[in-house]
């Protein structure tokens, strides 16, 4: 994740775009520091540092080694190029989030932190990136798994990540679906359905795509829980067919702690 940088809508950018790149490594992130508290105040900055020490720290003691097993990796966070999208709006380019994995202990520490049993759910990553959280939730018995990507140079890189785990041995590759379409196109799975969102894209296109899960909801009245992770729109959550939901335990404490992003988790009434 070296150069990546938070601004203050959570999109990640390149360091470039501080103006940095030119100078020692070592000097880049004071640098940008700078930078960034006078862009953004003193508050935001000392949150984007904390974000990126943690994202550091797990990367470092359980991601890198994870990693080790997704052949088709980017070593930067990335945007979806225009030609190998495929979307249902003009909006949704705009609106995505660069290409970038949560750490696998955020995936983790929320499913340990809900009341969930994965043998009864359908576990769908909408905006499923090369596929390293879909990868890490296959550990969990989920029903079946189902990666939803817009951008086809992603889509491509967790189809060569889901063969090589698949031929590891560490996933059924039947299991996992991997769809290269927008989210606001593909059909959601009829049955009990656990939706991840790693913060995918902005407002413009959350809007219609909780009004898609409600639809899909009304059709079919069945258990759709949302684990939303780095949550800039949570309030497009706040309606009265959706509860939010604690999470409790001692992975709750844990993700408060070491957690980079903070993380929701709503479930459709
Ligand atoms: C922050 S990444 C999350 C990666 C993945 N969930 C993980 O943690 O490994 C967000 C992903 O959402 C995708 N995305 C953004 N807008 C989308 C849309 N409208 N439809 C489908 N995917 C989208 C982006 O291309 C990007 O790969």
């Amino acid at each position: 994740m070296t150069d990546v940088v938070l601004n203050e809508h959570g999109r990640i950018r390149r360091a470039d775009a501080y103006g940095v790149s030119h100078y020692p490594v070592v000097l880049r992130e004071p640098l940008i520091a700078l930078k960034m508290m006078r862009e953004t105040g003193l508050r935001a900055t000392l949150g984007h540092i904390r974000i990126i020490a943690l994202i550091r720290l797990l990367n470092r003691f359980d991601d890198n080694a994870r990693m080790r097993a997704f052949p088709a990796r980017l070593s930067d966070a990335t945007n979806a190029s225009a030609d190998q999208a495929r979307i249902a709006d003009p909006q949704e380019l705009a609106e995505a989030v660069h290409c970038a994995p949560i750490p696998a202990t955020a995936l983790t520490w929320t499913l340990g932190a809900l009341d969930l049993d994965p043998r009864a759910h359908h576990f769908v990553d909408v905006g499923s990136g090369w596929g390293y959280a879909l990868g890490i939730a296959a550990q969990y018995p989920f029903r079946k798994l189902t990666g939803i990507e817009f951008a086809g140079e992603f889509h491509k890189m967790a189809c060569t990540n889901m063969d090589a785990l698949a031929a590891a041995g560490s996933l059924d590759r039947t299991r996992v679906e991997l769809r290269h379409e927008s989210a606001l196109e593909s059909e959601l799975p009829q049955e009990p359905l656990v939706l991840l969102l790693a913060n995918p894209f902005g407002p413009a296109v959350m809007r219609p795509f909780i009004e898609r899960v409600a639809q899909s909801h009304r059709d079919n009245p069945r258990p759709i829980t949302v684990i939303y992770v780095n949550p800039k729109h949570a309030d497009l959550f706040e309606r009265s067919d959706v509860e939010e939901l604690a999470l409790k335990g001692t992975d709750a404490w844990k993700l408060r702690l070491f957690g980079p992003y903070a993380v929701r988790a709503y479930r459709w009434r």
